[in-house]
């Protein structure tokens, strides 16, 4: 049973700059809803409700939001705007935020580490919410992954075919596939050339994790960028067969780029705000 969802929030997004000077990149909004926020409905859809956030300095504004205002409240009670803040109410209702900070960025594994006295010792999702997914009128991302737990039991990695060119921004795996979309992961590299990539299958930012993961990481020594990657800890899981990789339904927009926050505000728009 998986319960708790970990979100690594603490990063700079200095490719949104000016923008995320003194507002933490998540907080941005595609349309009208906070990034975090759609992981966090996909989160909670898959019944993880215990959302632990690993934030970081001058990201205090991801923690208000999941949170009463009491002056909004106050101002807005029984008015024609009350509506309007209905999504983040329900979601305040149905779930418990925890928090830890990370003082320095040392990477994603480091980030994980972090994260460990939120977790405890059981399994849990973790969501990058850079990558926006939505599978429009199915179950969402980790809602199907976690599905696919019930089954393996094992740690699980969201992935994805990407185009050559794009493959250096990811980790990639390779591994024997055991049904369609769905492989026994036996390697898993972060950040290849398109050389070197055993395949042009990317990690897209949805994990369940066991919690032996939290020792591998201790054991890891920094890679590819000098930073603790979960990519290298599970590798190690994987090399006793502990890690699937699993092609999802649905589509994925990089929100971590420029274009690609762009064209999910454009998705979001067209399919489910204007409706
Ligand atoms: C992280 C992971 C990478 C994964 C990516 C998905 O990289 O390290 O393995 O493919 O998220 O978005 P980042 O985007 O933080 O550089």
């Amino acid at each position: 049973m998986l319960r708790k969802c970990l979100f690594p929030v603490a990063g700079y997004g200095t490719r949104f700059l000016p923008a995320t000077k003194s507002m933490p990149k998540e907080m941005l909004p595609v349309v009208n809803k906070p990034l975090v926020q759609y992981g966090v409905e996909e989160a909670i859809e898959a019944g993880m409700t215990n959302c632990a956030l690993v934030t970081g300095r001058g990201k205090r504004a991801i923690a208000d939001h999941f949170d009463i205002s009491y002056e909004l409240e106050h101002q807005i009670a029984g008015s024609s705007k009350e509506p309007l803040l209905e999504s983040i109410r329900d979601v305040i209702d149905q779930g418990i935020f925890t928090m830890v900070r990370q003082r320095e960025m040392l990477g994603l594994g480091h980030a994980v580490l972090t994260g460990e006295p939120l977790i405890g010792p059981e399994p849990f999702g973790m969501v990058l919410s850079d990558d926006l997914c939505l599978n429009t009128g199915g179950p969402s991302v980790l809602a199907q992954m976690a599905r696919l737990f019930d089954e393996f039991g094992c740690s699980i990695v969201a992935v994805q075919e990407v185009p050559d060119e794009e493959i250096h921004n990811y980790g990639v795996i390779a591994g024997k596939q055991l049904r369609e979309g769905i492989t026994r992961v036996e390697r898993m590299v972060e950040k290849p050339s398109a050389a070197e990539a055993p395949s042009n299958l990317a990690i897209i930012g949805r994990y369940i994790l066991t919690p032996d993961i939290f020792d591998v990481i201790r054991g890891t020594a920094p890679g590819a960028s000098g930073e603790i990657q979960i990519t290298d800890a599970l590798q190690q899981q994987a090399n006793t067969g502990g890690v699937i990789a699993y092609q999802f339904k649905g589509r994925r927009f990089d929100c971590g780029s420029v274009p690609g926050f762009v064209e999910a505000t454009n998705h979001v728009y067209e399919t489910i705000y204007r409706p």
